[in-house]
């Protein structure tokens, strides 16, 4: 059988944790056939430590064969010692009467220290995803506290933003939400966000001739993926758990075991590709094999695409420059 593999997980107490874990231990994510050790990170705060303990108890008492150990944190330099995979929930929220330049120093405090331990003891190969919002200017933040791994390994997540997209069209067509195709997301993980289904293809059809109404598009569509979260916080009275860790585990799979030709959206440090300067971390469609993703290249870009694309740019980075003092 396959030597276990370390899988680190912040936030671990929280509500996407609490969707995740579970998931991840019982193979969903890297495979039927392969064993994990969750190095689970909390904050050091008493409560939170408890809260850790009673979801560990948890994960023992589903006798999960895959899981091969598990251990807790208060310190990401313990944490993240020797991982492999490592998914970076935990942050911390907009507070009430929070300014945005306040809240990106909190956070970057935070995805500072946690770059700098996975730079330090995490495995040269670790595989990063980060989730915990504001995601991309995060992942960005890690990535550049960590100049001795790659920094294609550091990632931010889209996916979610990526099956809403693909269920809202599905729905609007009448298809099989498993047939899409080539669908992607452009940018920010944020109300800018671009969803384009211009390539997309449902059944082999492409999905802007089914649908074949621009208004819906711009008016419907686009406001309604990019809002969705909203929508679901003003619903739920909590902000989206389950489908948030079901797109951490869709990322790092298709990441870890590959897309099998598929598109997938993935935020990556760009490449420069579609005019993104170097190192932004943005929302591109990608296909994966053998560990490595790749930028679906040469997509024409029309106006009103190129304007969708410069917005949500704009906005990542000026939130770059917003973090830059930091670094
Ligand atoms: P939550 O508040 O239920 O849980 C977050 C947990 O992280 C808490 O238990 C907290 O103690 C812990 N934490 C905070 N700072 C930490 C640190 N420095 N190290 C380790 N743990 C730390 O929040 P929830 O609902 O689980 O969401 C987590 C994050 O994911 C939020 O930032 C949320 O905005 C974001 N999110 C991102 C999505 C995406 O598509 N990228 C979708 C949905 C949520």
């Amino acid at each position: 059988s396959k030597k276990p593999v370390r899988v680190a997980v912040t936030g671990a107490a929280g509500q996407i944790g609490y969707a995740l874990l579970f998931r991840i231990a019982s193979g969903e994510m890297l495979g039927k056939d392969q064993p994990v050790i969750l190095q689970l990170l909390e904050i050091p705060d008493e409560k939170a430590q408890n809260a850790l303990k009673g979801v560990i108890m948890e994960l023992e008492d589903c006798a999960f064969p895959l899981l091969a150990g598990i251990e807790a944190h208060s310190d990401p330099m313990t944490a993240f010692k020797d991982t492999d995979y490592a998914l970076l929930v935990g942050s911390r929220p907009r507070g009430p009467g929070m300014e945005r330049a306040e809240l990106l120093a909190v956070n970057g405090a935070i995805f500072i220290g946690q770059g700098k331990a996975l730079n330090a003891v995490a495995s040269r190969n670790v595989k990063v995803l980060v989730v915990g919002n504001p995601a991309n200017t995060n992942a960005y933040i890690a990535m550049k506290s960590a100049p001795d791994l790659p920094a294609k390994n550091f990632t931010a997540m889209l996916r979610l933003d990526h099956n809403r997209a693909a269920s809202q069209l599905a729905a609007k067509t009448g298809m099989a939400v498993s047939d899409i195709e080539k669908l992607t997301v452009w940018g920010n993980h944020s109300p800018t966000m671009y969803a384009d289904y211009r390539f997309a293809t449902i059944g082999g059809e492409s999905v802007k001739g089914l649908i074949n109404d621009e208004t819906w598009n711009r008016e419907t569509f686009l406001p309604t993926v990019g809002k969705r979260g909203a929508a679901i916080i003003a619903a739920r009275g909590l902000s989206s758990a389950a489908s948030a860790a079901n797109a951490a585990i869709d990322h790092m799979r298709d990441w870890a075991l590959g897309s099998n030709g598929k598109w997938v959206t993935m935020g990556i440090p760009s490449d420069g590709s579609y005019g993104i300067p170097k190192d932004v971390m943005f929302g591109f469609p990608v296909t994966t094999e053998n560990g490595e993703y790749k930028i679906v290249q040469g997509l024409d870009i029309d106006a009103f695409s190129q304007e969708c694309i410069n917005k949500t740019l704009k906005e990542l980075t000026d939130e770059q420059a917003g973090v830059a003092h930091l670094l």
